[in-house]
């Protein structure tokens, strides 16, 4: 044992497969003791229990006291732009001329690796401050953009999936390649990246419009290579892109027919939004085992639409929450399921805090194919938690006081709660950010 956590601790037993059973699934532990060995997670049980533990080692174990804190699992972030931090809140357009607008000019400037050093650790700040321990990230079509990203989760240890986008049309040529490039680029840092230490690599085809048959049969090829490779890309975001990727393959039914004709669904693939999806391309994310990142900050910022939570328990289709930062108006997960509730209430969708934490925990360990090394508190679990502080504010103290019940509590986390709230955050058993006194 090199450490052990004295506090209040919430979390989710096992993965289910319906709302209804989210909450039997919810844990609390109030005054417990987590012992952890290093990276990971050895034991989690009453005080009593870990005092006489703890008395038993020969050595002096360091204890934190969070005793009027509310420790969790780190937040998973299964759709971020790494590359898009330093525009969040671009004003007045939709996806399509945000993006031409906004988003490539500002993503051409990551060519240059000293300056994608210094915004990837701007970025793992931004994470872990708000409490993220996990993320799907996407870099630039700049390969050099991944290897900063990657060299900075690295020194932290942290758990982090990333890939550079492979774009090679309707773009600036700045952030475009070929398909030959692409191949290349990519392959080289899946050997440089991919399995070393915590990382993984997820092959990124930016989206359907960006992409030529070429390229994307590229994508098919490595990903066969490379059966344990994630793959991250966008689905059915905005009405407009969806009429533009028909014309583009009017060969193909269905946007998601695009992508599964060169094999890239699947488990370990996951698409970001699914908010225009017709049955049959639900019926196929849901049959090929792929996964959904829930974007719901970006999805009401771009007016891009409002996800069907209730299709995807429905379909049983794995998923996430995202921040979709720089669409994404916030890196704060709190704030994420906030607004998710709020894009349920919009469809009559009750989304319970119970639900909301799940699918920022648990839930979206799942949707990355990581629920047997994060998302929980089991044992043997790799140790990245949050430490939460319920009433960082006098409005928070004074709601709170008025909460009767946990699942009360949890929602006025994600309703009032922002950065304030995250106390600290610790990534792989060590403090990775202290809230300033
Ligand atoms: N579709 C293609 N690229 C992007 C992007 O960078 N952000 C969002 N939200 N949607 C996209
Ligand atoms: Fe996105």
């Amino acid at each position: 044992i090199t450490r052990a956590l004295r506090g209040n601790f919430f979390d989710f037993s096992e993965v289910v497969s319906s709302s209804a059973d989210v909450e039997a699934s919810a844990r609390y532990l109030e005054d417990g003791i987590m012992l952890l060995n290093g990276g990971k997670i050895v034991w989690l049980g009453s005080r009593e229990e870990g005092e006489r533990r703890l008395a038993e080692s020969v050595t002096a174990i360091p204890l934190d006291d969070y005793r009027e804190k509310l420790i969790v699992p780190g937040f998973i972030d299964t759709h971020i732009h790494y590359p898009q931090t330093e525009m969040i809140g671009a004003y007045g357009e939709q996806l399509l001329e945000w993006l031409n607008e906004y988003t490539f000019p500002t993503e051409a400037q990551y060519h240059d690796l000293e300056y994608a050093h210094k915004m990837s650790q701007f970025f793992i700040d931004q994470l872990l401050n708000n409490g993220t321990t996990t993320a799907l990230v996407f870099g630039t079509v700049h390969p050099q953009s991944v290897d900063a990203l990657f060299t900075v989760a690295a020194s932290l240890n942290m758990r982090l999936i990333a890939g550079k986008v492979m774009m090679d049309k309707h773009a600036p040529e700045a952030v475009l390649e070929t398909p030959e490039q692409s191949d290349r680029d990519t392959r080289t840092l899946i050997s440089r990246w991919h399995n070393h230490k915590r990382l993984s690599y997820a092959l990124t085809p930016r989206f359907v419009p960006t992409s030529s048959p070429e390229l994307l049969e590229k994508v098919r090829a490595i990903k066969a290579d490379f059966p344990d490779i994630y793959l991250q890309t966008h689905l059915s975001e905005n009405t407009d892109e969806i009429s533009w990727v028909k014309s583009l393959y009017p060969e193909h039914e269905r946007y998601l027919d695009v992508y599964h004709h060169y094999n890239l669904t699947g488990s370990r693939c996951v698409f970001a939004h699914c908010l225009h999806l017709h049955e049959d391309e639900w019926d196929c994310l849901s049959e090929t085992d792929s996964s959904i990142a829930f974007c719901p900050t970006s999805n009401l910022f771009l007016g891009s639409g409002l996800f069907n939570l209730q299709a995807s328990w429905h379909k049983q289709v794995r998923l996430g929450m995202g921040t979709d930062v720089g669409a994404g108006t916030t890196f704060n997960m709190l704030q994420t399921l906030g607004e998710a509730y709020k894009v349920g209430q919009l469809q009559k969708y009750r989304l319970s805090a119970f639900e909301a934490f799940y699918h920022a925990t648990l839930g979206g360990a799942r949707s990355l194919h990581l629920d047997d090394k994060i998302g929980n508190f089991d044992g043997g679990k790799e140790a990245d938690l949050v430490v939460l502080d319920p009433g960082a504010t006098a409005l928070q103290q004074l709601r709170s006081s008025n909460s009767k019940t946990l699942s009360e509590k949890l929602f006025v986390l994600m309703t009032l709660g922002d950065d304030r709230n995250i106390y600290r955050t610790l990534v792989d058993g060590k403090v990775v950010y202290q809230r300033p006194a």
